[in-house]
């Protein structure tokens, strides 16, 4: 077993959120592919992640899928996580004391994994790289070095679901992830 994988053990045993511990199907400690030199993290398992104990594998996941081939990187070489591993019942956000419950096992996946490039896609996931007062708009479009890696922010799959294929915050996520991509291919 990988350090990684001896981590999902103990994330599916963590007790911490006595209220997503009642609720969730599995936990959803995420998928780290040997040698993914790119992180995306998104916010916290839905109904579809929580049934599979997998990331991303509902509508925002297909998104995902779609605009990884765009930008020529494969899902399966791609590492994905969120920033809380078991399903905030009723599709709420995390709260702030789940999401710092839910820290030391990102930390631990960001150390071990050492990606070189993170993309954090949606506020919450913003917010824990950046800080809570943070602002997508201000912040995509650019790298940024947080604890010496570089880290993209950009709107989460679901926007640009909302705002349909034509909307804004497709081809915003479209462009981060494709300048995540050339970072990673960067020697
Ligand atoms: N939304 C997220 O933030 N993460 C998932 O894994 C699925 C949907």
């Amino acid at each position: 077993m990988t350090s990684l994988d001896d981590m999902a053990a103990g994330i599916a045993a963590c007790i911490r959120c006595p209220a997503l511990v009642a609720s969730r199907t599995h936990t959803v400690p995420g998928e780290f592919p040997n040698g993914a030199e790119l992180l995306l993290v998104g916010e916290g398992p839905g109904a579809h992640e929580d049934l599979a104990g997998r990331p991303f594998v509902g509508r925002s996941g297909a998104l995902l899928d779609s605009l990884l081939l765009e930008v020529r990187m494969p899902r399966q070489e791609v590492a994905v996580a969120n920033v809380v591993k078991c399903r905030p019942p009723q599709n709420r956000a995390p709260t702030r004391v789940e999401v710092d419950n839910c820290r030391p096992w990102l930390d631990q996946q960001l150390s071990r994994s050492a990606p070189r490039v993170v993309v954090a896609m949606g506020s919450t996931a913003v917010a824990w790289f950046f800080g809570r007062n943070s602002r997508i708009s201000d912040l995509r479009g650019a790298a940024h070095q947080v604890d010496g890696r570089h880290v993209v922010a950009t709107y989460h799959p679901s926007a640009a679901l909302r705002f349909g294929p034509k909307g804004a915050p497709r081809a915003a996520l479209h462009d981060d992830l494709a300048l995540a991509v050339s970072l990673c291919r960067r020697t």
